[in-house]
């Protein structure tokens, strides 16, 4: 019979050269496989005679038994060394600075949008929200707008490819305004809400964009005055600016909803816009068709209306000079409030 120590010199130079797990499972095939040299061996072992046969057949087991031995240590080495290799290549740099993890922070528009929700909920004014996708009469029609009012043509308002059951397109509404009719429908006088939201117009530069907000303020009951309105206005504003030194002024002005109709502007007597006047809100005595369209008589019902954009409080409160900067989305700005 063949000798069987140069096959397992061989086989353990092999196993020893082999680089990685499959190559080594390679040679153990070659030597132990079912036609390894090892086995083919084992095979000629029935021609022998009983005597050579029995101490052949030992020396072939000695052997396959140390080559077993061997590929248990080379596959332990091979997994160890591929262990090490992984390791190595997902080591962590302790010495690096984390990298942190950002925290967010709440938008300076819904801040302002919160605080006024604060203010005016803490003189008990109910707050409700409504569709931007608005109907033409709850946004023109309801608000005696005349059919002919240059706020209903094409470049103001954004007109929707989608009509209301009377046939008029949708429109993205163009102020809160008509939140007053929704809401005093759905409620009974008193009438005393304030409506925050989003609202619509085909404009955009320095202090308009699109889109902006605004909250309606309304106060309906039997002897809602003018005066309620300059003192409710005025004080909102001197806990929005957190300031006492904020004198109010009402401008005549016209809007079909309201009659009479103003103006409000503020001006600061300290900080950096000390001395100036600015426009703050629209407002007015609601118009008495306007509250017949509430579903309430106006010989009885009286009170005041006001709009003002959020987005104008939100500047003046932090000293902000481009409205832009609210919607660009810009961390470096809006980090800032967080
Ligand atoms: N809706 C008006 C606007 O957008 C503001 C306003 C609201 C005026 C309520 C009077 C009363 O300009």
């Amino acid at each position: 019979m063949q000798d069987v120590e140069p096959i397992v010199a061989r086989a353990l130079a092999e196993f020893a050269a082999a680089p990685d797990p499959a190559s080594l499972e390679n040679a153990k095939a070659r030597f132990l496989g079912k036609s390894g040299e090892l086995t083919a061996l084992l095979k000629t072992l029935g021609k022998l005679a009983p005597e050579a046969r029995r101490s052949a057949g030992a020396a072939i087991n000695a052997a396959k038994e140390r080559l077993e031995q061997a590929l248990e240590r080379r596959r332990a080495e091979l997994a160890s060394a591929r262990l090490e290799a992984r390791l190595a290549e997902e080591a962590l740099d302790v010495t690096l600075p984390g990298r942190g993890r950002g925290r967010g922070g709440v938008h300076p528009i819904s801040r302002t949008w919160a605080r006024i929700e604060r203010i005016f909920g803490s003189i008990g004014f109910d707050v409700a929200d409504g569709p931007e996708l608005e109907t033409d009469w709850y946004n023109f029609t309801a608000l005696n707008n005349p059919e002919n009012h240059p706020a209903r043509s094409m470049q103001d308002t954004f007109y929707v490819d989608l009509k209301d059951p009377g046939g008029l397109p949708l429109v993205l509404r163009t102020h809160t305004s008509p939140m007053q009719v929704r809401y005093a429908r759905m409620h009974r006088p008193p009438l005393k809400v304030i409506a925050p939201g989003r609202t619509y117009r085909v404009d955009s530069d320095a202090t308009h964009s699109p889109m902006f907000h605004q909250v309606e303020g309304l106060w309906i009951d039997e002897d809602v005055s003018f005066a309620d309105l300059k003192g409710v206005f005025a004080d909102f504003m001197r806990r929005f600016f957190e300031s006492d030194d904020i004198e109010v002024r009402f401008r005549p002005s016209y809007f079909p909803f309201t009659e009479p109709s103003a103006e409000i502007d503020m001006k600061f007597d300290s900080g950096p816009l000390k001395g100036r006047w600015l426009e703050i809100s629209g407002a007015g005595q609601v118009h008495p068709a306007v509250v017949r369209n509430f579903g309430l008589d106006p010989e009885r019902y009286i009170g005041f209306a006001f709009g003002a954009g959020l987005e104008r409080l939100t500047m003046l409160r932090y000293g902000i000079d481009d409205l832009r900067l609210f919607f660009d989305g810009d961390l470096r700005f809006l980090r800032q409030f967080a």
